[in-house]
């Protein structure tokens, strides 16, 4: 089997689904914003699919936009081998993040094709809905309800920061039908596979090209809301002040000491959101809500930290005279890569004499879920100075081509089985 990566081909199509954003280029690099089912996600799911028809394979789209590109093997009765990741980017993102899974996998199939190869089980690849939690408040959306993670009653009522909620902005986007209809039977895939750059700095700083995902760390989150007392900023004496702020800060700092108490490299916590009410310069801040992402390969440890951050609040809301109440969003189990996939890279990468390490995903990805319905493994690649959700984002077009080429042969072999 003669497979080649078309290299220009591939950093193109990366370029063109960048051009799709509501940022401007931004100094440092190629900024994205890519909310799901803003207009440019709608350009650039139309835009895939064109590439996708081009190549005469077949397309399916379910209530909530998942997509699903088919190559169609010789048993097409067979569960498929399947592929992808995401193209949604948070705010001010770069230009590699889920996209690399999404327009690698194809360009891995389309070597395949190329190649000559005649598939046994169809090849599938996949882009999944909102793997970014930025417009619903919970990340992995089409991925959790493909799985059966999320109840499709609650993911209908999930809301966005207009209280338009999922139903209403899936329906207007076209994606219509019920949300229970996305979730897929457990044997429905052979096996699973996404390509993803690392987003951290381990094998760019030894020299590794290629990581291979052994278990992904199990990601929660929470919202905080404090409820203290608003009031004039010069008139409002500070002995009388329930300030709503100073009690978030106090949380926030909480959150962090105790997140490295555990002396474990694997607990990070996160507090990425803080809106305050009535947010003026002159005015004390009456309502405060935080969100919290924490995540740890230890749920056990992860929820630790939380029942330590839990009795400070407790003292903080009697100590500051406000209220803090603490909703959860979600609190995801850990995910554990299949020993024969994770094996079949390893026998691939000793055959093609490409260096490897296995190493555990600490950011989350749709294969989290996945892994509740199939074998899952993933390969990564380094990225710059493991930058990730930033503009300057980047991985080298080398490390693109080799992990699409290992891809190519993982799915191949896969497919073959
Ligand atoms: C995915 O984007 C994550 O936050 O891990
Ligand atoms: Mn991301
Ligand atoms: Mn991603």
């Amino acid at each position: 089997m003669n497979i080649h990566i078309n290299e220009q081909n591939l950093l193109n199509e990366l370029q063109t689904l960048a051009t799709f954003t509501n940022v401007e280029p931004a100094e440092n690099g190629t900024a994205v914003t890519r909310i799901v089912f803003s207009p440019d996600d709608l350009r650039a799911r139309a835009w895939l699919k064109d590439l996708a028809t081009a190549e005469g394979f077949t397309i399916r789209e379910d209530a909530v936009g998942n997509t699903f590109i088919r190559w169609p093997g010789t048993d097409p009765t067979l569960p498929a081998v399947a592929t992808g990741s995401h193209t949604d980017a948070i705010p001010h993102a770069g230009m590699y993040d889920g996209t690399v899974g999404v327009l690698g996998g194809l360009e891995a199939i389309r070597a395949l094709k190329r190649s000559g190869l005649t598939p046994r089980r169809s090849i599938e690849l996949v882009m999944f809905t909102s793997e970014e939690p930025t417009r619903f408040g919970i990340g992995c959306l089409g991925s959790r309800l493909l799985s059966g993670t999320l109840d499709p009653e609650r993911a209908e009522t999930l809301t966005d920061i207009d209280e338009s909620t999922l139903a209403q902005v899936r329906t207007a986007a076209g994606f219509t039908g019920p949300l229970a209809s996305v979730r897929l039977p457990e044997n429905h895939y052979h096996a699973w596979l996404e390509l993803h750059i690392e987003q951290g700095p381990l094998l760019e700083r030894e020299g590794i090209p290629i990581g291979i995902v052994t278990n992904i760390a199990a990601p929660a989150s929470y919202r905080f809301t404090i409820t203290g007392l608003g009031g004039h900023a010069g008139a409002l004496l500070m002995p009388d002040r329930r300030d709503a702020l100073c009690a978030a800060a106090e949380t926030i700092l909480s959150i962090e000491r105790h997140a490295l108490a555990t002396n474990a490299i694997d607990t990070v916590a996160t507090v990425g959101t803080c809106d305050v009410h009535p947010g003026a310069v002159n005015s004390v801040p009456s309502r405060v809500t935080l969100q919290l992402d924490i995540r740890d390969t230890d749920p056990t440890r992860r929820e630790s930290v939380m029942r330590a951050v839990r009795r400070d609040i407790e003292d903080l809301q009697s100590r500051r005279k406000v209220t803090i109440t603490e909703q959860l969003i979600n609190a995801d189990i850990p995910a554990q890569s299949s020993p024969h996939i994770v094996d079949t890279l390893e026998k691939i990468c000793a055959a093609e004499s490409i260096p490897y390490k296995k190493m555990v995903s600490r950011a989350y990805h749709d294969s989290l879920f996945m892994a509740r319905i199939a074998p899952i493994a993933m390969i990564f690649i380094p990225c710059r100075n493991g930058v990730s959700h930033r503009p300057d984002e980047y991985a080298s077009p080398a490390n693109i081509v080799r992990g699409t080429y290992l891809l190519s042969l993982a799915l191949a072999k896969l497919a073959a089985e």
